[in-house]
């Protein structure tokens, strides 16, 4: 595959951690210190279809193609408003799209799986995909816990691939293990429904989360550069799931490279589960800050654990 074109789109309203501070036992110093994150974005009168078509547009105009070019839409999404019909198929019929829809949860690594799904289906003969991850994961976190509501913001990332070789190497992985990363949706109960009510709202081990994610990210990312044959440092930049500072420091670290080849825009942004990379990308192919031939590694992990790292050359 090759990327063509990149788009993204946020909630306008910011949460900032002192607007936290006012209803939780909380402070802009255990945040900051903690994950990296000044400030997040939340819907209020948005809904998240609404940020999906945004960021659907923008890749769109920014690939130079019509709605109706693109002939098929893969989308990664873990949460929104809709049990059904699919993000995809709704954000399809508001841009103007006809093609086929596929919605992938890979959780926070969706974003790297939907990748994998388009250059499978590239190539399968198809020419132009629209590969998106619509995120609102403050919709899963109960409010009133702080361990979770602090580290989360909405947001939608898109990209527009077409056949090409830029897709250096790709490594997916997936370890059944629910436990430190979970949530149970409310859903209906039928009248013969024995088992007893779950607590909603995620679920997280942070601390196990954290090693678990250094440790898979590592893992994920030492093999793509295995395949390629490069050392740590040849690749120009590393996009990583944009969860926590401290964990894209601590691989930064073991990977032995400079800072500003992990840029990072978590402190305005929160983790936006499988959104974030999307969305960093967008913002760094629009500040101009990737150039033709440089090497990005991609690297993502979330609730599974589902893992993902790739190699593309831009
Ligand atoms: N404000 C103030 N204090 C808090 C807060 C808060 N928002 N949240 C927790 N604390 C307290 C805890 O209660 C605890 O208090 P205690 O020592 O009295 O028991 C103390 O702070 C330390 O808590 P820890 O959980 O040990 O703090 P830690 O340094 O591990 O940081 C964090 C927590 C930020 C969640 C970290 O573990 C982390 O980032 N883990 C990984 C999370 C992650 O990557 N998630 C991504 C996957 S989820 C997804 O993307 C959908």
């Amino acid at each position: 595959m090759k990327i063509i074109g990149t788009g993204s789109a946020v909630p306008e309203f910011t949460v900032t951690n002192q607007m936290l501070e006012q209803f939780l036992d909380t402070s802009d110093e255990w945040i900051t210190e903690r994950t990296g994150i000044k400030t997040r974005q939340l819907m209020t009168t948005e809904r998240l279809d609404d940020l999906g078509v945004l960021a659907a547009q923008r890749a769109l105009e920014s690939a130079g193609l019509k709605p109706t070019d693109i002939d098929m839409i893969v989308l990664s999404n873990v949460i929104n408003e809709y049990m059904t019909p699919s993000l995809s198929s709704l954000i399809q019929g508001r841009i103007g799209a006809t093609c086929p829809c596929l919605d992938v949860n890979a959780a926070c690594a969706g974003f790297i799986y939907a990748l994998d799904v388009a250059e499978a289906m590239l190539k399968n003969g198809h020419e132009r995909i629209l590969v998106m991850a619509v995120e609102a994961p403050t919709l899963m976190v109960d409010w009133k816990a702080r361990e979770t509501c602090v580290l989360f913001g909405d947001g939608a990332g898109a990209v527009v691939v077409t056949q090409g070789d830029n897709l250096k190497a790709m490594r997916l992985t997936t370890v059944s293990k629910p436990k430190p990363l979970f949530g149970y949706l409310a859903v209906s109960k039928t009248p013969w429904d024995q088992k007893t009510e779950p607590d909603y709202y995620l679920k997280m081990e942070g601390r196990e989360v954290f090693r678990i994610a250094v440790n898979s990210s590592l893992k994920d990312i030492k093999s793509v550069l295995a395949t390629c044959q490069l050392q740590p440092d040849q690749v120009d930049h590393y996009l990583l799931h944009q969860a926590n500072l401290r964990i894209m420091d601590s691989i930064r670290k073991t990977l032995d490279v400079a800072p500003e080849k992990f840029p990072h825009n978590i402190e305005k942004r929160g983790n936006t589960s499988s959104a974030s990379v999307a969305i960093l990308l967008d913002e760094m192919n629009r500040e101009g800050k990737i150039k033709q031939g440089d090497k990005l590694v991609l690297s993502a992990f979330g609730a599974g654990f589902c893992t993902a790292a790739c190699l593309i050359e831009w």
